[in-house]
């Protein structure tokens, strides 16, 4: 017996949801191409295709619009989010949400499909509620739509472009699924007990929140603000090249050139053109030219998080929505997934841990 360090290359379960080839650069959902998904579909298409295998025709999709967008919560757990301190972490509520809705929902393994539907409809509330009060603004329950994205963005802000709602749509797409990193894993063992899937979304937002893996937006996006000016990019990056620091929102675990959602971030930060985004921007295209040249030998190249927050920024969320914004989207992976491991039996994860404490003692 060998100890798999970080389960690198562990196959923990087969799956028909999300292809990624790291080499070429390829992420499918479904068998979809992520950029024809973008171009193409809404967010309720890609949760009817991650669930069910296939895109949805118009009956279909008319139901699952309806079921995404109930919206309701029980207003306990709208009360339980504001007694939290204001400056809380968000990931952190978001999670004391999601276990207080286990506490009113069973939402087990039967009828998963709709269930999950409902989950992510809830969530939509629930980070719309941690921007509302932590910004001392009255709850407010999103309003149904033509689209959740719009929808959940019409609960934040009450005035949107069509711009910033297709953005919305776009990010949640984007950031739907990605195979098994840290989020899902953490997931995928709570589905295998059979615990509920309320339960699966708080254990993956507890893996989520650690600085790792979900909040590398919000870092990417620091790195821009402090650099301050296009100008001052090259000799901000040589000092983090001097002191050996990690450039945020480059660097991937699979793939080994650009990931395929960064370019998509990219061209929708520039279709965005906001007074607010467009001088990290700036930063951030000097920053990518300065960072591939230096990094290319090592395939090291921006990964989805390095313009994700731009984006973000763009449509008018602060620093500290970024890691929300990304759990409310994985949400339907997270969900996807565990259905998927629960149907085809994988059976409950109880790996070994190799003994190498003392030998037998006499007490
Ligand atoms: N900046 C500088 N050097 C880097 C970076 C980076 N962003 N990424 C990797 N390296 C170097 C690293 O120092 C190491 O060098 P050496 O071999 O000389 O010691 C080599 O590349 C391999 O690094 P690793 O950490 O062993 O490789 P990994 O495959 O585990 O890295 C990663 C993946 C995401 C942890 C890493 O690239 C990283 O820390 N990136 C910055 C944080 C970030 O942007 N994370 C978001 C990931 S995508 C969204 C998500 O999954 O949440």
């Amino acid at each position: 017996m060998s100890v798999s360090k970080g389960l690198e290359n562990v196959i923990i379960k087969a799956t028909r949801l999300t292809y990624i080839d790291g080499e070429r650069g390829i992420l499918r959902y479904g068998g979809y191409d992520i950029e024809d998904l973008v171009n193409n579909s809404s967010f309720e298409e890609v949760a009817y295709l991650m669930l069910y295998g296939k895109l949805p025709n118009s009956l279909e999709l008319r139901k699952v619009k309806e079921r995404i967008q109930d919206f309701e919560i029980p207003e306990n757990v709208i009360h339980i989010l504001e007694e939290l301190p204001k400056d809380a972490d968000a990931i952190a509520m978001m999670e004391t949400a999601f276990s207080s809705l286990s506490s009113f929902y069973n939402a087990y393994w039967i009828g998963p499909r709709e269930r999950a539907l409902e989950v992510i409809g809830k969530a939509a509330t629930i980070v719309a509620n941690i921007y509302r009060i932590k910004e001392g603004m009255p709850t407010r329950i999103p309003e149904p739509s033509e689209s959740y994205a719009k929808s959940f963005l019409k609960a934040i802000f009450s005035d949107v472009s069509d711009m910033e709602i297709k953005a919305m749509n776009a990010s949640l797409i984007l950031y739907a699924d990605h195979e098994v990193p840290a989020s899902t894993t953490a997931d995928l063992i709570v589905a295998s007990t059979l615990s509920d899937m309320y339960s699966c979304v708080a254990a993956a937002l507890s893996a989520l929140k650690g600085p790792l893996h979900g909040g590398a937006a919000e870092e990417a996006f620091k790195q821009f603000v402090e650099i301050g000016d296009p100008s001052n990019v090259e000799a901000w990056f040589n000092k983090v090249i001097a002191e050996k620091k990690r450039l945020m929102g480059f660097g991937h675990r699979v793939y080994k050139t650009y990931d395929p959602r960064s370019r998509i971030f990219k061209k929708l930060a520039k279709e965005l053109k906001s007074e607010r985004g467009g001088k990290y921007l700036e930063i951030a295209e000097k920053l990518e030219e300065v960072g591939t040249r230096h990094f290319a030998e090592k395939k090291i190249f921006p990964n989805t998080d390095f313009y994700s927050g731009i984006v973000f920024y763009s449509i008018g969320f602060p620093i500290y929505m970024f890691t929300p914004l990304f759990a409310l989207s994985r949400t339907l992976g997270w969900l996807a997934h565990a259905i998927e491991y629960v149907e085809d039996d994988y059976g409950m994860i109880r790996p070994r841990a190799l003994y190498v404490g003392s030998e037998k003692r006499s007490f």
